[in-house]
C-alpha cells in the first residue's frame, strides 16, 4: 500500500511517526511505503515529491493524507479529481471562501473519505459516547473552552474555526442525535496573531441549540495555556440530572479524562472516572496515540474492509461541519483587530519539534 502525505509539517509528521508505529507492530503493514510532497524538501529520509501531479502518476498512492495547512486544504483536495483512492483530511475541511460544491465535484471519483477530528479516538470520547447509549441520556446542557495559544506561531491558519471544531464535532458525535445546530449568537475578536494576515478570527464565543439542548463555549488561539474541556449536564429517563466532564491533553498530549457522576443526598455517585492511558513511545513519538489507532483502523478498513471501531466524519459531514463553521465566521461580531505585533516584527519562537507548544 502507498500512503503519500500531503504537507509534512508538524501534523505530516504525527501521522509519519504513527505509521512507523504500526509498521513495528503489525506484520500486516509490511507492504506500507510512504512518500511525501510538500512545497519545501524537508531533507527527511522519506521520498519527496516536489510536484503533486508527479506524486499521484509516479508513486500511485492507494491513500492520500492532506495535512498542509488549513487554509490550503481546498487547494489540494481540487487537485484530486482524478484520484480513485482513499482520502484522509486534516479539520477544518476547507476556507469560508472556498467553493463547497468545487470540492465535492473534485472528489467524485475517490473510493473514501475520511475527515480526521483525532479527538473522536479518544477512549474518554468512546467512554462518554457508550454511557450516553446505554443510559439513554438525553443532552440538556453543553459548555466547552476549547483554546490554545499561537501567538509567535509560524503557520499560516484559516482562524479559530478550526480550533472550535473539535468541540463542535465531540459533542455531537457522543450525543445520539440527528439535528444539527441551530446557531444563536457570536461574539469574537480578531487580530495579528498568525501570519495569515491582520484580521484573522482569533477567538470566539458562541451559544447555540442542538435539538432541545442548549451549547455554549469559547475558542480561542491566544488563549494563554492550552484548555480543552467539555461539560455536559443530561436528562436520564427518570430526569434525575447526571453530569459529565471530558479535559482532553492535559497535563501533556494524549492525558485525557472523563468522569461521569450524579449528586445524591449521600454525596457523589460516580458512575465512570477514567485517565486515557498514555503509551509510551520512543522519543520523537510522543502524541500520537491517537493516530495510530486512527491510522491503523483505516489502514485495516482498505486492506480487508474491516469495519473502524470508530466512525470518522465523511465528506457530507465535513461539508455540513463547514457549512457551520462558515455561518459562525460570518456571524460573529468583533471589535476592530488587537494588535499583536505593532511593529510588525515577529518572532518564531517554536519548531515542528516543540510537541507541548504546537498541534
Ligand atoms: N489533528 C490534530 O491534532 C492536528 C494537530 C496539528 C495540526 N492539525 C491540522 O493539520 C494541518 C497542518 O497543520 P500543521 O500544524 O502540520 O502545519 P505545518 O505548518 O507544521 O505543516 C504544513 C505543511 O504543509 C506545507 N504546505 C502548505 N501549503 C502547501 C501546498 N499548497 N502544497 C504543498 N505543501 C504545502 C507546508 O510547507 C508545511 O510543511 C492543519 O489542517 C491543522 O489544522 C491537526
Amino acid at each position: 500500500m502507498n500512503i503519500l502525505i500531503v504537507g509534512y509539517g508538524f501534523a505530516g509528521n504525527q501521522y509519519f511517526r504513527a505509521l512507523d508505529v504500526l509498521k513495528q507492530t503489525s506484520e500486516r503493514l509490511n507492504d506500507v511505503a510512504v512518500a511525501y510532497y510538500d512545497k519545501k524538501d524537508k531533507n527527511s529520509f522519506v521520498p519527496y515529491f516536489a510536484d503533486l501531479n508527479q506524486a499521484l502518476s509516479q508513486f500511485r498512492p492507494d491513500l492520500i493524507i492532506v495535512t498542509v495547512n488549513d487554509a490550503f486544504h481546498a487547494d489540494i483536495l481540487n487537485e484530486l479529481s482524478s484520484f480513485k483512492g482513499f482520502v484522509i483530511c486534516e479539520k477544518p475541511l476547507a476556507n469560508s471562501s472556498d467553493n463547497l460544491e468545487a470540492i465535492k465535484e473534485n472528489l467524485k471519483n475517490i473510493r473514501g473519505f475520511y475527515f480526521n477530528l483525532i479527538e473522536r479516538y479518544s477512549q474518554a470520547t468512546q467512554t462518554l459516547r457508550a454511557f450516553i447509549e446505554r443510559n439513554q441520556l438525553e443532552l440538556v446542557r453543553a459548555h466547552f473552552t476549547w483554546a490554545k495559544n499561537r501567538l509567535n506561531d509560524y503557520r499560516p491558519t484559516v482562524g479559530v474555526t478550526s480550533e472550535i471544531i473539535h468541540s463542535l464535532d465531540l459533542i455531537q458525535y457522543v450525543c445520539p442525535v440527528e439535528a444539527n445546530y441551530e446557531l444563536h449568537q457570536v461574539i469574537g475578536s480578531c487580530s495579528d496573531f498568525s501570519v495569515s494576515g491582520a484580521d484573522i478570527l482569533d477567538s470566539l464565543s458562541i451559544t447555540a441549540k442542538l435539538n432541545q439542548a442548549v451549547v455554549t463555549g469559547y475558542s480561542s488561539f491566544v488563549n494563554i495555556s492550552r484548555t480543552r474541556e467539555i461539560n455536559f449536564i443530561f436528562h436520564n429517563p427518570m430526569q434525575d440530572i447526571i453530569y459529565a466532564r471530558m479535559i482532553f491533553d492535559t497535563p501533556e498530549w494524549d492525558e485525557d479524562t472523563l468522569c461521569i457522576w450524579k449528586h445524591t443526598a449521600n454525596g457523589e455517585h460516580i458512575f465512570e472516572k477514567l485517565l486515557t492511558e498514555k503509551k509510551h513511545y520512543p522519543h520523537g513519538k510522543q502524541a500520537i496515540n491517537k493516530f495510530v489507532y486512527m491510522l491503523g483502523d483505516i489502514i485495516n478498513l482498505i486492506h480487508g474492509d474491516i469495519k473502524p471501531k470508530v466512525n470518522l466524519p465523511d465528506l457530507q459531514t465535513a461539508l455540513t461541519l463547514q457549512v457551520l463553521l462558515n455561518e459562525i465566521e460570518r456571524k460573529a461580531i468583533v471589535l476592530e483587530p488587537i494588535e499583536f505585533f505593532p511593529k510588525k516584527e515577529r518572532q518564531f519562537l517554536f519548531t515542528e519539534n516543540d510537541l507541548e507548544k504546537l498541534g
